[in-house]
């Protein structure tokens, strides 16, 4: 298997994911907001308003958890207190190699999220795995999950110190930990071991395969974007793709989400506009300003591109097959005479309503907070990203790096470096082949 990932991070990506059996991890971001005089949000993947664990039956797939004790930090021989780090394992029923001995080993490489979450979907690695006879193992990423250091979330989230163990080279030093020490542990030291992973996951097994070759004799990297970097790829791609999503599902439906932006800023400049929003899109409590409804929107349309799974699925929200088809027909659809905001209504219930029983919308849901992406954010995963005048639906952007270091000096006391990943990992060459 070769090490595969995409160019265009999010296009190639989402033709890997309709290949997918199940949903997977992806490449989940909160979009940029448009004229902000508010804090800005980050860049994300498993961002605000993804709600880990809606739906998901954990009981689709077998295996068990087991616990394997990690060094705090693999890169100084400081007496640090080490930390459990959780990981499941399943297969072991037909894991069987053609000599007879141990087949090969199938790791996922956790992400930034609940291990069992990303178990629970990824639903590819547990039907092709007994083809190979292949163990199956699902490691839990540091930081995330049960997976904590210093014995609790709170403690291991407390300040900058606190999470500096939290970047993506300890991780990786934890998986090849933990696959050396398997693999004797079962006698299996000839097993070849092939990552996967998505999303961040993804790009964590590509990496892996770079910085640990003779760990890994390849690595499946769906939705990774490891170009998403510096300047390697234009920094409108991804807005621009999810665009093309809308667009392509009809242009009508593009350009109604395009003019809302300034439809909503207007009507929040009116008597009682916040209030007459807060109630058009049935929020649980009154808007503070513009920006929130924004974002809170952009998000979705954001979420709905990475999830436009053929068949219906919950691995973020429970939606129908081709959910963006349904989202613009709802957009499109002028029955009762509805004004453009009414539809937008419409269309984004769709991806944070379908099951129906939701009350009222929860703008502070999951507040911004001191959470594990957000760090690695603003220290090493710096992917700047801008939304176009034209070709984006979304209300435009210039990614402004200084006002992105003010930030998370203020929200997390750290200055990030975005050249570091580009540094460790590289990037720009392989840019080329890819
Ligand atoms: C918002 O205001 C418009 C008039 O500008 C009105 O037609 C509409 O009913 C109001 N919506 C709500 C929910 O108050
Ligand atoms: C909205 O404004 C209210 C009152 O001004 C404030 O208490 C609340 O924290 C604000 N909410 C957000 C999310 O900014
Ligand atoms: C969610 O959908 C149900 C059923 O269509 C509807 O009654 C309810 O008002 C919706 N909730 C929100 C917050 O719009
Ligand atoms: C970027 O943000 C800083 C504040 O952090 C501001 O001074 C500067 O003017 C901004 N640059 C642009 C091009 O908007």
């Amino acid at each position: 298997m070769a090490l595969h990932s995409s160019s265009p991070p999010v296009l190639l990506s989402l033709l890997i994911f309709l290949c997918y059996s199940a949903a997977s991890a992806e490449f989940t971001l909160l979009p940029p907001s448009g004229t902000s005089h508010r804090r800005r949000s980050y860049p994300r993947f498993l961002g605000n308003f993804a709600r880990p664990g809606v739906g998901v039956d954990k009981l689709a797939y077998t295996y068990e958890t087991r616990y394997f004790s990690q060094p705090l930090d693999h890169f100084s021989f400081a007496d640090l207190p080490s930390f459990d780090q959780r990981y499941l394992v399943g297969g072991d029923a037909h894991w069987l190699g053609a000599g007879g001995g141990p087949g090969p080993i199938f790791f996922y490489c956790g992400n930034e999220g609940d291990i069992e979450w990303f178990a629970a979907n990824t639903g590819f690695i547990w039907e092709t795995a007994p083809r190979f006879g292949a163990l199956v193992v699902f490691a839990e990423h540091r930081y995330y999950g049960k997976s904590m250091p210093f014995g609790s979330r709170d403690k291991a989230y407390k300040n900058a110190e606190s999470l500096s163990y939290l970047t993506a080279e300890q991780a990786l030093a934890d998986f090849a930990t933990l696959i050396t020490d398997l693999k004797r542990d079962l006698s299996a030291d000839h097993s070849p071991v092939v990552l996967f992973g998505g999303s961040y996951g993804g790009m964590l097994a590509a990496w892996m395969r770079l910085k640990y070759p003779h760990i890994a004799v390849g690595a499946l990297a769906s939705s990774a974007p490891i170009l998403q970097f510096e300047d390697i790829v234009p920094l409108e791609t991804f807005y621009d793709t999810v665009s093309n999503d809308f667009r392509r599902e009809s242009l009508s439906c593009f350009k109604a989400i395009k003019s809302s932006w300034d439809a909503i800023e207007d009507k929040g400049k009116e008597f009682n506009g916040l209030l007459n929003l807060s109630r058009t899109f049935h929020l649980c409590r009154k808007l503070n300003n513009t920006q929130e409804l924004s974002d809170w929107l952009s998000s979705a349309y954001s979420y709905l591109a990475m999830v436009d799974y053929p068949y219906p699925s919950e691995f973020l929200m429970p939606l129908p097959g081709y959910p963006i088809k349904e989202v613009c027909r709802n957009i499109e659809s002028s029955h009762d005479g509805n004004g453009l905001l009414d539809r937008i209504y419409d269309g984004v219930n769709i991806y944070y309503n379908y099951s129906g029983t939701v009350d009222c919308f929860d703008l502070d849901d999951d507040p911004h907070g001191m959470d594990g992406w957000g760090w690695q954010a603003c220290t090493e995963m710096v992917m700047p990203m801008s939304s176009s005048q034209y070709n984006s639906m979304f209300p435009p952007y210039e990614f402004n790096y200084s006002s992105y270091k003010d930030q998370c000096i203020q929200d997390y006391g750290v200055k990030p470096r975005p050249r570091w990943v580009t540094t460790e990992f590289g990037g720009h060459i392989y840019a080329e082949d890819l």
